[in-house]
């Protein structure tokens, strides 16, 4: 996990309050307010939880907990082409975990990081509803069906002549 210092500017602390004011700083809606947050950052890094935190009056250990628990959030930031292979059940029974892995290993990165040069990040999903397809993965906007593993190289390779 990067342990980079980010500094927050001003306008980014104003633009976390108005979120976090827009759900009433209610504990309760803290999920809401991380999802606001990280369709406006990309992501969730310790600088924008403490800002939470403070605001709505929750220990950072709580937004911390939060945050790490759902695999929707992230706290690095995602990479040019965000990687994203579903898991749900369809595509686990239909070999996803082995697309992963090839994933994993021509990226050289784990789930939730970023390769070095910024250009991918790869995370899982949950179903994303075209099960028949299975399995799925999400390279951007853009969805490929019935991936196997083979396929990964060629996947990358799309990417890398961008
Ligand atoms: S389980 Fe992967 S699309 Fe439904």
């Amino acid at each position: 996990m990067s342990s980079v210092k980010i500094e927050l500017r001003q306008d980014q602390v104003d633009k976390i309050h108005a979120i976090c004011d827009s759900f009433d700083n209610q504990p309760g809606n803290l999920i809401s307010v991380l999802h606001k947050c990280q369709e406006t950052f990309g992501y969730l890094p310790a600088e924008v939880q403490e800002v939470i935190s403070e605001k709505m009056k929750i220990p950072a250990a709580k937004v911390y907990g939060v945050v790490t628990f759902y695999s929707f959030f992230t706290m690095t930031p995602r990479g040019e082409h965000p990687i994203s292979i579903c898991t749900g059940t369809a595509c686990y029974v239909r070999g996803a975990e082995k697309v992963l892995s090839e994933f994993k290993k021509q990226l050289e990165i784990e789930v939730g990081e970023t390769s070095t040069d910024g250009r991918f990040s790869l995370s899982c999903l949950r179903c994303v509803g075209a099960c028949g397809l299975a399995p799925v993965v999400q390279v951007g906007d853009k969805t490929y069906g019935r991936v196997a593993p083979d396929d990964v190289k060629e996947i990358i390779a799309e990417y890398e002549r961008l």
